[in-house]
């Protein structure tokens, strides 16, 4: 942890100022600026795995994305986004999503999602992974399995032709087959040289309902799951997010670009260090 870390107000830039309401398509330079800026998020939350384990605090996590993105040509997007002061979200346990890299430690069976931006040439690569701190429980991991796959049954119904509706209703089916909750009070979205941009990728819905997928078409699919109800209550912080019921909540998040044919994942992890729990 470095101190100038400490307690320096990250001044606020403007942010998602080329949103626009229209769903933008891209050509394959736009799809390279994409796989290059995914994969350094995804080599980033590899290099996270290495570090988290019981008394590990939370802001050294923050310091290793901080660095890893000084030392790579990259900026967290996160940092001063709308006043968030970090250069990650770490959501623990009963934290559904923007908690903060705090000087708290992580003890024995907490699960974490480090979530991680980085723009790198001015793409942004956005993904989330799930971390286990000491022994992994039963039912954490099982809700890990669960929510990882609600986001891969969601990826895989992307492809020219299908609808927006179809991924969240993938998602929400899977969850509830097993008798898990879908948070709805956030969502994926729109990605490429804008953090946050048009569609909302919606983790429920109806199946061949919402705009048509095209060729070109960049966002994000980052479900929320919980082993209890769906309700979610912000803390007095304004950004952490956390179960009503504070059961466990799990996410995951890839940034995927849609292809002629199908769907392409701009942040697999180049270690296959997917989801604890899942052999590789
Ligand atoms: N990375 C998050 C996402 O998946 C956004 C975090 S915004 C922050 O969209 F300000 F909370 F960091
Ligand atoms: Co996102
Ligand atoms: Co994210």
């Amino acid at each position: 942890m470095k101190d100038s870390y400490i307690n320096v107000p990250v001044a606020p830039r403007p942010q998602d100022a080329h949103r626009t309401e229209s769903i933008k398509l891209y050509g394959p330079d736009a799809f390279e600026g994409m796989r290059r800026a995914g994969a350094l998020t995804a080599r980033c939350l590899d290099g996270v795995s290495d570090l988290v384990r019981e008394g590990t605090a939370l802001s050294e996590i923050n310091a290793f994305v901080l660095d890893f993105a000084a030392d790579h040509d990259a900026t967290p997007a996160t940092l001063g986004y709308k006043g968030y002061q970090y250069a990650c979200c770490t959501s623990v346990n009963h934290v559904v999503c923007h908690g903060f890299p705090n000087e708290k430690k992580l003890r024995d069976g907490d699960i974490v999602n480090v979530d991680v931006t980085l723009i790198h040439n001015g793409w942004y690569g956005d993904s989330s992974r799930m971390y286990v701190a000491g022994k992994l429980k039963r039912t954490a991991e099982r809700l890990i399995q669960i929510a990882h796959e609600a986001m891969m049954q969601g990826i895989r119904t992307v492809r020219p032709g299908a609808r927006l509706g179809d991924i969240g209703h993938a998602i929400q089916t899977y969850a509830h087959s097993k008798r898990c909750s879908v948070v709805r009070d956030f969502c994926g979205h729109g990605i490429g040289q804008v953090f946050h941009d048009s569609p909302n990728i919606l983790n429920f819905g109806r199946a061949g309902t919402g705009p048509e997928l095209r060729e070109g078409m960049i966002f994000t699919v980052e479900p929320m799951i919980n082993l209890g109800r769906a309700d979610v209550k912000m803390l007095a912080d304004d950004w952490t997010a956390v179960t009503r019921d504070k059961s466990l909540s799990a996410q995951f998040e890839h940034s995927v670009g849609v292809t002629s044919d199908g769907v392409e994942i701009f942040t697999l992890s180049p270690l296959g260090l997917h989801a604890p729990g899942i052999e590789l």
